[in-house]
């Protein structure tokens, strides 16, 4: 299966849209713009004092002539995203004193300018983390009608010399700390969605320590659950559970331990019980399995902010960003 990036860029070349980069002075941050000035499907606006982002561009040895930087301490329309910044945060008291106080913060300003629609989508995080991405999201972009919760998926893609890419999507493993059944259950449903976006035809296996019975606890008995539910909700996906990892991707396991499963033994999207077994997992499939890992992708939100760990490069920014613009 081939990892659909140029399928994304050709997207873009048809719909072209403009991402906030929050850390404009980081050298990964102006590289990765640099290669998207060059292009033409993805316009990056780049946060921060002007004299520091272009001395920081110069230099790092980065062209990034044309670029739009916005300086949150002096944009003209400050006042008007302090009065709408209030207006959302009313219920919490918010006064036009503090709301200048968070907004001249990239991570807050960035993420008004998606809400006034001055830009597309967002990355951050390059410097700080998920949690100080995240929470702005949570705040003043809030969590998609019909949805209850923002959570997150993970891509991974492993390159294969025959160019047939292997491509897994793992979730929750970077918002969600303890879903309930009923929660794992819309985290299965994004998935779902997103894993398609990346050219994935779902099979999905709820993890656990247990195969369909084999070990007992009240997390064996939430992932059985959120299987049922999740299967009852999207009868048209195959989903099983719960399942141990080995049994998940191995035929062989699988029919030892649950034959007759159509997901189990093949399965390539993964459901985990909570941030602990998710995070670990996707990092061991990243370091000890050499699968490129894409995300945390967030899911559920009114427009695509996107997170990025702080060990990225810059092709792990100009990924994500066509990721998040792609998506938005
Ligand atoms: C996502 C996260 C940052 C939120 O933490 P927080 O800001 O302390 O959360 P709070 O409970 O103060 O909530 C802040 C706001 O977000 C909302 N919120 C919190 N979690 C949410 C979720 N999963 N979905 C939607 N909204 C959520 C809250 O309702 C609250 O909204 P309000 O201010 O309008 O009332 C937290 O869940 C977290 O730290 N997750 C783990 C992140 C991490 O370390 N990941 C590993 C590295 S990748």
């Amino acid at each position: 299966m081939m990892f659909g990036f140029g399928a994304m860029i050709e997207k873009l070349k048809k719909d072209p849209k403009r991402i906030v980069l929050t850390e404009g002075t980081d050298p990964r941050i102006l590289e990765a713009a640099s290669r998207l000035l060059a292009s033409s499907f993805l316009t990056p606006v780049l946060l921060g004092n002007k004299d520091k982002v272009w001395a920081a561009a110069e230099e790092a040895g980065y062209n990034i002539r044309g670029a739009e930087i916005i300086d949150p301490e002096d944009y003209d329309k400050f006042e008007e995203m302090v009065e709408e910044f209030c207006e959302i945060r009313k219920s919490k008291g918010m006064t036009p004193e503090q709301a200048r106080k968070i907004l001249v913060q990239a991570n807050y300003f960035g993420t008004m300018l998606v809400k006034m629609g001055v830009v597309d989508c967002l990355i951050g995080g390059a410097t700080y983390s998920t949690a100080d991405t995240v929470r702005p999201a949570l705040q003043i972009i809030k969590t998609k009608p019909g949805n209850s919760i923002v959570s997150s998926c993970f891509i991974l893609v492993r390159p294969s010399a025959t160019g047939e890419n292997e491509v897994l999507a793992m979730a929750d493993c970077a918002i969600n700390i303890k879903p309930t059944d009923e929660e794992l259950v819309e985290i299965c449903e994004e998935t779902v969605g997103c894993a398609k976006v990346f050219g994935i035809d779902p099979k999905v296996a709820f993890l656990s320590y247990s195969t369909l019975g084999s070990g007992k606890g009240e997390d064996v008995d939430k992932m059985r659950s959120a299987a049922a539910k999740a299967k009852a909700k999207m009868p048209d996906v195959p989903i099983a559970g719960e399942l141990q990892f080995d049994a998940a991707v191995s035929p062989r396991v699988a029919r030892t331990k649950c034959p007759g499963s159509e997901v189990a033994g093949y399965a390539n999207t993964f459901i985990f019980p909570d941030i602990n077994s998710g995070n670990l997992g996707y990092k061991i499939a990243q370091r000890m399995g050499n699968f490129e890992a894409y995300g945390p992708i967030l899911l559920g939100l009114n427009a695509q902010i996107n997170d990025l760990s702080r060990g990225c490069n810059a092709i792990e920014v100009y990924s994500m960003a066509i990721i998040t613009a792609s998506l938005s």
